[in-house]
């Protein structure tokens, strides 16, 4: 019998589970391949005794309309950075890869699919390069994994910012007000451009276009006269000002560490527009974690089984050190060391921008 571990890493993103279904069902068809799930990304096999459990098809049946991950998931770590605390309190990070290789072999292990983004797709190429046999399958809500059209969960992750929207513009419309939607989408304005569009807002403040904060005050003022009339604005995360930095939840330790975290874009915005001179009345609304959760719209369920069924073909191809990647209408392969060299950014001449710009969409630059 031959073993194939699938494990979840990184931040959680709907379309998880139907991806690990997908690999289970597809691997129950070859008479002598079984399927075995690794809790929370790596940390399952390092454990003692190890958590790992063998996925069947009774284990995943249903499971592609469920959010979240039946195996947990981390964003912590991984086995080149494993975290240690040391006697004073403070962290350390020890590489264990080669223990984790060990306890692979002696698990049995042929082959691992590594369903993750950027950070869990580094880990599949350095392990690739010590040898194991690894596929990557990309998953993330922001978007920004390079050489696939779309990751998987960031569809749905539109439609739960779009649905934030369109519940903000009736709130702004009957009271005259200004509303900031701070979306997620890390370096990338994915999230933000796509709900903006998809939700009619005024605004769109993106990190791949760097703003003016008296141009989206030019854009707020014209639509409104004799104090009548409303707006709304949709900002990335990680948008910034020309000149200006990123605004991070987390200013210290962390931050120096890499662990920094995004957050409170919208009220910096709100507080710079006062200061611009902003005579309008101004809230924010923090989307967070909202936009991970959750059962995954259909487009993505499609995805994700495409994938899963994608990443085991792989398996049996041999094509080690690759991950799966959607190519419209095609599902490709792409090696992953050309995958990690890049973001995939917000292209700033593309239709997309083109159109919101059509529609009188500011992205406060111009
Ligand atoms: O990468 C996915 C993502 O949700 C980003 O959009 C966001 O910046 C980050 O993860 C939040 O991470 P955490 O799980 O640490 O809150």
């Amino acid at each position: 019998m031959n073993r194939v571990l699938v494990l979840t890493g990184g931040g959680d993103c709907p379309g998880l589970n139907a991806v690990l279904r997908a690999i289970v069902k597809r691997a129950s068809r070859e008479r002598n391949w079984e399927v075995v799930g690794s809790y929370q990304a790596f940390d399952g096999v390092m454990r003692e005794p190890t958590e790992i459990k063998i996925l069947d098809e009774n284990a995943v049946a249903g499971i592609h309309v469920q959010g979240g991950t039946i195996l947990g998931t981390t964003n912590r770590g991984g086995p080149f950075a494993w975290p240690v605390k040391k006697q004073d309190g403070s962290l350390e990070h020890l590489d264990r890869s080669d223990e984790l290789i060990r306890k692979l072999e002696h698990l049995g292990i042929d082959a691992v699919i590594n369903i993750g983004g950027d950070g869990s797709q580094r880990i599949s190429q350095k392990l690739y390069e010590k040898g194991v046999n690894i596929i990557g399958v990309p998953k993330t809500i922001d978007n920004d994994l390079s050489f696939t059209d779309f990751t998987f969960g960031f569809q749905t992750a539109v439609q739960t910012a779009t649905e934030a929207v369109d519940k903000l513009v009736t709130t702004a419309a009957s009271h005259n007000r200004i509303l900031i939607l701070e979306v997620m989408g890390r370096y990338a304005g994915w999230i933000a451009l796509h709900a903006a569009v998809a939700g009619g807002a005024e605004v769109c403040l993106i990190p791949e276009i760097p703003y003016d904060v008296n141009k989206v005050l030019e854009r707020l003022r014209k639509r409104f006269s004799g104090g009548k009339g409303f707006a709304n604005i949709v900002i990335a995360e990680g948008a910034h000002p020309r000149g200006g930095e990123m605004v991070y939840q987390n200013e210290g330790k962390e931050k120096k560490s890499g662990k920094a975290r995004l957050g409170g874009v919208a009220l910096q915005l709100k507080e710079d527009l006062k200061e611009a001179g902003c005579e309008g009345e101004i809230r924010e609304t923090v989307l967070g974690h909202l936009q991970r959760g959750g059962t995954p719209i259909a487009y993505d369920r499609i995805l994700a089984t495409q994938f899963g069924v994608k990443a085991f073909e792989m398996v049996l191809e041999r094509k080690f050190g690759e991950m799966v990647a959607y190519k419209h209408p095609d599902v490709i392969s792409v090696p992953i060391k050309l995958v990690v060299q890049k973001y995939n950014l917000v292209d700033k001449q593309s239709y997309l921008i083109r159109t919101a710009r059509g529609i009188g969409i500011s992205f406060g630059d111009e």
